[in-house]
């Protein structure tokens, strides 16, 4: 197994103002990491910084090879970001995500066209390839989009809050698809259901402006309140059971 990727150091945010304040992490091949905090923490922001959208302020993001080229990154960004308003086919989305990789009208179209159908009929939505982006459902969109960001077959799958919209049952195949896809590739997802993930994660990143890692999918209410991140959470054993921080330092069972 070998690493991905290194932030080192870093402190980013946008204009001025900064949101991510002495960043190090690492992602290696087959990590499952959780991301969690709370609303403005900064988990977005961690993200785009590891695709390259943003650049640090201080400090750096190393891609291992150093080419950032050769690693490819499947992302899924987080819904209220996506523009339905853009007029694109269900279709011609999930080929985007082939983009990086075959350049604007690279490939051979019609396997990258089977391929793409293939993808979006595992996420029960192939019957949608011709509609426009403007006319799913939020989950519908959800579903799309996570078509997109594993038609490459990525090294890393990036995903934020790929759970939001997703009804009870897409959301349990999706994170048992992400438990057999992490045989095969890293994951990186921030959700707000710690609760669920942390059955799925072995990892989490807290993120509030600054960054904890913890080298488990075991977190207790003591660590988080320190961390300030006021989130439902979940300490887990045999049995998975809820833990809800009320910021009192008391926790109910
Ligand atoms: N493009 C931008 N320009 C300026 N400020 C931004 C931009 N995007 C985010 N911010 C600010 O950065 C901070 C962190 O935002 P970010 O989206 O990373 O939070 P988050 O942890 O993902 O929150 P949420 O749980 O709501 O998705 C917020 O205060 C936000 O207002
Ligand atoms: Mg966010």
């Amino acid at each position: 197994m070998s690493k991905i990727l290194d932030v080192v150091n870093v402190t980013a945010g946008y204009g001025s103002d900064v949101i991510l304040k002495d960043i190090n992490f690492e992602v290696i091949d087959n990590d499952f990491i959780g991301v969690i905090g709370p609303n403005g923490g900064g988990k977005t922001t961690l993200l785009k910084l590891l695709l390259g959208e943003i650049n640090p302020f201080q400090g750096h993001v190393n891609f291992y090879p150093s080419s950032k080229d050769e690693t490819l990154f499947g992302y899924l960004p987080q819904v209220s970001t996506i523009d339905r308003e853009f007029p694109i086919k269900v279709i011609d989305i999930v080929l985007s995500g082939l983009m990086h990789r075959n350049g604007l009208f690279g490939g051979n179209k019609n396997i990258n066209r089977k391929k793409a159908l293939e993808i979006l009929s595992t996420a029960g939505v192939e019957h949608l390839w011709n509609y426009s982006v403007g006319e799913l459902s939020g989950g519908q969109l959800q579903r799309v989009f996570l078509c997109r960001a594993l038609i490459s077959q990525p090294r890393l799958l990036i995903l934020d809050e790929p759970n939001t919209y997703v009804d009870n049952k897409f959301e349990k195949e999706l994170y048992e698809l992400l438990r057999e896809l992490n045989k095969r590739m890293a994951i990186i997802m921030v959700s707000h259901d710690v609760g669920t993930i942390t059955s799925y994660v072995k990892t989490i990143a807290c993120v509030n402006r600054h960054l904890h890692y913890h080298r488990s999918n075991k977190i207790t209410p003591e660590q988080l309140a320190a961390y300030e991140c006021p989130i439902q959470i979940i300490s887990h054993g045999k049995i998975p059971h809820t833990v809800l921080l009320d910021h009192r330092k008391e926790a109910k069972v």
